[in-house]
This record gives C-alpha cells, sequence and structure tokens, in this order.
C-alpha cells in the first residue's frame, strides 16, 4: 500500500475489505483451491475474480462511491424483506418467460452493461454475450463496452440492448445513436445517473495497490482508459445541461425503445413516464453513482406505483440469489438486470 495514503484513508480501505462477504467468508473456504468449476454461487465467483483480476481493475470493478455504503445497502436492502412462502403448489411446470418490449425472453433476467469487460476477462463483452445465448437472455452493452456492438451482436446471435452515455453534445449522440441502430438493437437504455461525476475513492486506493505498469496497456501511468470501440471519434465528456426534455428529443431520433437508467423515486418516474420514456431501469449505478444509502429494492415500490402499470419497471442492484429476483418481481418489476 502506497505511503500516501493516509490512517484515516488506510482504515477505511480496511473496512470496506472487512464489510465484504468476502471476509466473512474467507475463513470457512481456506482450504478450498477454487476454480471457476467449483463455484456454488456468484459469492464464490467474486472472491475467485478478486484472486485473479488485476488489483485496480478489481478495485474498479468491486467497490462503489464515497464510503461504499450505497454499494452494501443494495445487498442489505434484500434482508429487510421477508418471503411467506405458499406449500403445495404445483410446481412441475414452471415458466420463467417475460414479455418485454415485444420480445419473449426465457427468463426476467437480463444481463446489466458493465463498461470495459475485457479488463475482467480476455473474451470481454463477446464471453459474456455467450453466455447469455445459452441461457435466452438479453444482454445490455454499455458504451464503455471494449467491444464494438456489431461484433457482439454476432457473439450473442442478436443485437444486444444498449446503455448511452450520452456524449457532450447532439450531433455526437446522433452518430453513436445511428450506429446502435444500425445493429438492430431494441432498446436504448440512457443512463441518467451519472452526469455530474462521481467519487471513486476505494477504486483509487486499490489501484494504489496495484505494482503493475499501468502504461504497459494505458495510455498513462494512472490507467486512463483508452477510447473504447464505441467512443472512438466521439467527444469525451457528458452533457451537465440535460434535462427531462431531452427524453423526447432522444425518442424522436430513433425507432429503438427508450428507456430512462437510474431512476430512484417516485417523482423521477411519474416524469419519465409524462416525458415518453417506454420504460424505467431502478438503478444506482449499483451504488456506483451517488452515495444515497438506498438499496434499489427498497427505491422499487415508490417508482412502481409512481409509473402505474403504463410502463415496464426494471430494476437492478446487488442481486445474487433467486430469492432477490423473486422479491423485485413480485414488487412489480418485468424485469431484473444481474
Ligand atoms: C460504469 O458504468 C461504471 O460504473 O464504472
Amino acid at each position: 500500500m502506497s505511503s500516501a495514503l493516509t490512517a484515516s484513508s488506510r482504515r477505511h480501505f480496511l473496512q470496506f475489505l472487512a464489510a465484504s462477504p468476502l471476509a466473512a467468508m474467507a475463513f470457512a473456504r481456506q482450504a478450498d483451491p477454487m476454480t471457476a468449476k467449483d463455484v456454488l454461487s456468484v459469492m464464490d465467483m467474486e472472491e475467485l475474480a478478486h484472486k485473479k483480476v488485476p488489483p485496480a481493475h478489481w478495485g474498479y470493478q468491486a467497490s462503489g462511491v464515497d464510503d461504499d455504503l450505497t454499494l452494501q445497502a443494495n445487498r442489505a436492502g434484500f434482508q429487510k424483506i421477508q418471503l411467506r412462502p405458499h406449500r403445495l403448489v404445483d410446481v412441475s411446470t414452471v415458466d420463467t418467460k417475460i414479455e418485454l418490449f415485444g420480445a419473449t425472453w426465457e427468463s426476467p433476467l437480463f444481463l446489466c452493461p458493465v463498461g470495459g469487460q475485457k479488463s475482467f476477462h480476455a473474451l470481454g463483452e463477446i464471453g459474456v454475450a455467450q453466455a447469455a445465448k445459452a441461457k435466452k437472455v438479453t444482454q445490455c452493452l454499455s458504451t464503455q463496452s471494449s467491444v464494438s456492438i456489431e461484433d457482439v451482436a454476432q457473439a450473442l446471435g442478436a443485437p444486444p440492448w444498449f446503455q448511452l452515455y450520452m456524449p457532450p453534445d447532439w450531433a455526437a449522440t446522433e452518430r453513436l445513436v445511428r450506429r446502435v441502430e444500425a445493429t438492430g438493437c431494441p432498446v436504448l437504455a440512457w443512463t441518467v445517473d451519472l452526469l455530474g461525476g462521481r467519487n471513486t475513492e476505494t477504486a483509487e486506493r486499490f489501484r494504489r495497490t496495484d505494482t503493475r505498469d499501468c502504461a504497459q496497456c494505458h495510455p498513462d501511468s494512472r490507467g486512463t482508459p483508452r477510447p473504447r470501440p464505441m467512443t472512438m471519434g466521439l467527444p469525451a465528456g457528458a452533457p451537465r445541461d440535460a434535462n427531462w426534455t431531452w427524453v423526447e428529443r432522444l425518442k424522436k431520433m430513433t425507432t429503438m425503445k427508450v428507456i430512462i437508467k437510474g431512476i430512484e423515486t417516485g417523482e423521477d418516474a411519474r416524469l419519465a413516464l409524462e416525458n415518453g420514456a417506454d420504460g424505467v431501469l431502478v438503478s444506482n449505478h449499483g451504488g456506483r453513482a451517488t452515495e444515497t444509502y438506498r438499496g434499489t429494492i427498497e427505491a422499487l415500490p415508490e417508482v412502481i406505483d409512481a409509473v402505474g402499470g403504463k410502463i415496464p419497471v426494471l430494476v437492478d442492484g446487488g442481486f445474487r440469489r433467486g430469492t432477490d429476483v423473486y422479491k423485485a418481481l413480485a414488487l412489480g418489476a418485468r424485469a431484473v438486470g444481474i
């Protein structure tokens, strides 16, 4: 750990490590020489990823903002909801299919947009597309994808959904939207929760523990990402003057369904609906945007109430278990992002 870290920041970093499910389970698993074939749960996979992925990349992937408490709140939210199971219900035929935006999916799950997946595995978004295809679920590709949408569409066997980080001007937005639309992408998820930036201290602390030479792969020693396939040639930055009238303007630009990603309140859900959104995605960016201390499963009911069934409500944030997914569906979500 770099000597640049202060005692208090070091304390916070250790607290982050201790609060992780990895720490709680590390003892029980010490003897396990775990490989991907041995994993029993998403949490096992998380532990394995921690061992395999370079510290800077792991820190980027696994952390939240400020004190990482919203990241933890996403998981903690599920523990506040109990289930009342009914017994002797015939489950010999189970149908988990859903209808969404004119398509039928085998399950109510979709794969969330995660940027730069080649920094976690050499196959990156292509490997994820292959998995999504095998499980017959859809994949939402990040604007920050390390693979182009054209190549992902080929691996997925269908165009993915696309998560839009809007470039800072409309001309660039239109270029990006046209390119995405040309692949046949059916759903554009405009992400509105990062327009003001964010404070990723834990990721930075992990970066400082990484002894690799970042300049081997990055343009500088701080690990700044290179322009990626979907952002190449586009101006960097975000439109800080975005407002609700922009939903209609974006809708007019494309035939894709436009959903608003990053909604956490009933008020905003109503505004999304009034301004023509085709759906909302209740999301706090995996606890990586604003430190609200509120899990998305806790925000979901007020959003469901506000839209009154007029448009689909999707949700993501901390889903790790089937019962987590069940809780969201029982509260009225149409689909769950993992
Ligand atoms: C990308 O969406 C991130 O949270 O870093």
